[in-house]
């Protein structure tokens, strides 16, 4: 198979004709970014539900100024053209959590790591980059899917982990790609109608550290820790601290030793969904 053999566009967009994402497909084989490339065929007026994918990119990007490196066999990176009639702040998270619903059969668990990581075992397999562009939302997201150990960057071989790593078998990007489109068509459609509070329990469910005590960098020097208590309504971390409840709309948690004040009700597992 060649390294597009299981990424054939029109493939992809007949498995999604009738729904709100993935019904027209464009794959490049090398832009800067996805997201770039979505971006401008949105300022053209490409539809919503145009979803972008490139074989390669040469200045992938994450988030916080950080790379995205990926490779052409195993990587799935995709954006695509979302123009909410709501207040878009929750679709990182719901980006995860279609992602998440989609990966999860496929390896027997994933984690969502607020706000945008997917996590399994204890190691990074995709991540979300939401940009806004004009009256456009492009929703970025790698997925390392058939990369093998020495695939992955150097730095990075002991905190991430491809799903072929995982599941033992190589996977079909495409199959992958419809299937998650079809959850986030969903989900965004029951988004657009009531928000994100009524799939809020689902992604609880998928939370890493629910219940655990984390730090979040939220930039600017500032480190916010507690509890993980779960989300907001918009998608939001609520932390619990000795003094009552914190909103975080923003930042990077990592795991912390579990503050003094707090007592351990039945010890924790450490990764809600993770295997
Ligand atoms: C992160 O984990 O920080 C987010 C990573 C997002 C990477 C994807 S790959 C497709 C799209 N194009 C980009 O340049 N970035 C996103």
């Amino acid at each position: 198979m060649n390294a597009a053999g299981d990424l054939h566009p029109a493939r992809i967009a007949g498995r999604c004709a009738s729904q709100r994402f993935g019904h027209t497909v464009v794959l490049f084989d090398a832009v800067e970014s996805t997201n770039t490339a979505a971006s401008a065929l949105a300022s053209l007026g490409a539809p919503e539900g145009t979803v972008v994918i490139a074989l390669r990119q040469t200045a992938g990007r994450g988030r916080q100024g950080r790379r995205w490196i990926s490779t052409p066999e195993g990587s799935l990176v995709f954006s695509i053209v979302a123009r909410p009639g709501r207040e878009p702040q929750s679709l990182t998270v719901l980006l995860a959590l279609a992602a998440a619903e989609a990966i999860e059969p496929l390896v027997g668990g994933a984690a969502i790591k607020w706000p945008n990581d997917i996590w399994i075992g204890g190691r990074k397999c995709a991540g979300v980059l939401a940009e806004t562009s004009g009256g456009s939302v492009v929703l970025g997201m790698g997925i390392d899917v058939n990369e093998g150990p020495d695939d992955l960057p150097d730095g990075l071989r002991r905190t991430a982990v491809s799903l072929r790593m995982l599941a033992g078998r190589t996977l079909d990007r495409g199959a992958l790609l419809v299937d998650l489109l079809a959850r986030l068509s969903s989900r965004y459609e029951a988004w657009e109608r009531g928000g994100f509070d009524p799939m809020r329990p689902d992604a609880e469910r998928l939370l890493l550290w629910m219940g655990e005590a984390v730090e979040v960098d939220a930039g600017g020097g500032r480190i916010d820790s507690g509890i993980v208590l779960g989300l907001t309504s918009q998608g939001y971390l609520r932390l619990g601290d000795g003094s009552g409840e914190r909103i975080i709309a923003a930042g990077d948690a990592v795991r912390a030793p579990r503050p003094p004040w707090t007592s351990r009700p039945g010890g924790g597992s450490g990764e809600r969904g993770a295997r």
